[in-house]
């Protein structure tokens, strides 16, 4: 597909030299065991996000996962959701993704141009982003996103949608995507009618990641809004989910490092 965005280009090097596994984990080492195991308490922790917030149940729903990769949550969405629309910019992973989820027949992929979501308007239940954001560095594409994210649900439907909230613009390892702000997303948000319900954040984790869950209201009009700290809530997200998996040693070695700052509520 021809117009694609420019992705960094240390994590451009790791889709197009290295494994589909390591596109996802960046790290080759893990097993393909461990990965599932992963992937299936990761999605589960995403799936109690949708069912606390969310406004229509989960078996009748469509849910779009942008930046779904090898379908690592796209396949255990399957088998709670109706149906999984999985759009990646990765047409090698989407690839191997067919195969790895090649026992659901209810996800369909979708390659993308890496910044619109190749849907109708108001065509989705759900939105949900994970892990994809962080490796974006364009402010414009990255809010593009939760326009799109916003503009395919239905009224009434729930954006999940994952960010790095420690980034500060520098070129730190892998992740060398683009800082967001509250002040980024206030201003994306408020070109719908919406409403945050909630930052969800993981106090233990030394990466600091937030999801954004925000509810459609209405198709038509525009709103202020606000986002605050009194939106923040704590729930484990990304620890307890991989200690015990053995092949996951280099986590172990990240992990270890110490927790870094906040930058996302810099005005
Ligand atoms: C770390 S992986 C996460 C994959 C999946 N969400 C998961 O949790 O397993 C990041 C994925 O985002 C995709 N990606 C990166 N930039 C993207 C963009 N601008 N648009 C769509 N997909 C993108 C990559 O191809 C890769 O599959």
């Amino acid at each position: 597909m021809s117009g694609k965005i420019e992705l960094n280009q240390q994590y451009w090097a790791i889709l197009k030299d290295k494994s589909a596994l390591a596109g996802i984990t960046l790290d080759d080492k893990i097993s393909q065991e461990d990965f599932r195991v992963y992937g299936d308490r990761l999605a589960e922790r995403q799936i109690s996000m949708f069912e606390r917030f969310g406004a229509s149940p989960l078996a009748t729903s469509t849910i779009v996962d942008v930046g779904c990769g090898l379908g690592r949550i796209s396949l255990p969405f399957s088998k709670r959701f109706k149906k999984v629309t999985g759009i990646d910019i990765n047409r090698r992973i989407l690839d191997a993704g067919e195969i790895y989820c090649k026992e659901a027949s209810n996800i369909e992929f979708i390659e993308n141009d890496g910044k619109t979501i190749p849907l109708p308007d108001a065509s989705v239940e759900y939105s949900y982003s994970g892990g994809v954001l962080q490796h974006i560095k364009e402010i414009d594409v990255i809010l593009g996103y939760f326009r799109e994210g916003l503009r395919v649900l239905k009224p009434g439907g729930t954006l999940n949608f994952s960010i790095q909230t420690w980034m500060d613009d520098v070129i730190v390892g892998h992740n060398i995507g683009k800082k967001v702000t509250v002040g980024n997303l206030e201003t994306v948000l408020s070109e719908f009618d919406c409403q945050v319900l909630a930052l969800i954040v993981d106090p233990r984790d030394p990466v600091p990641h937030m999801n954004v869950i925000v509810r459609r209201i209405a198709m038509d009009g525009a709103r202020p809004v606000k986002v605050d700290q009194s939106l923040l809530q704590e729930q484990p997200v990304r620890t307890g989910i991989w200690e015990d998996l053995p092949s996951y040693a280099n986590f172990k070695a990240l992990w270890a490092r110490p927790p870094r700052a906040v930058t996302f509520w810099d005005r």
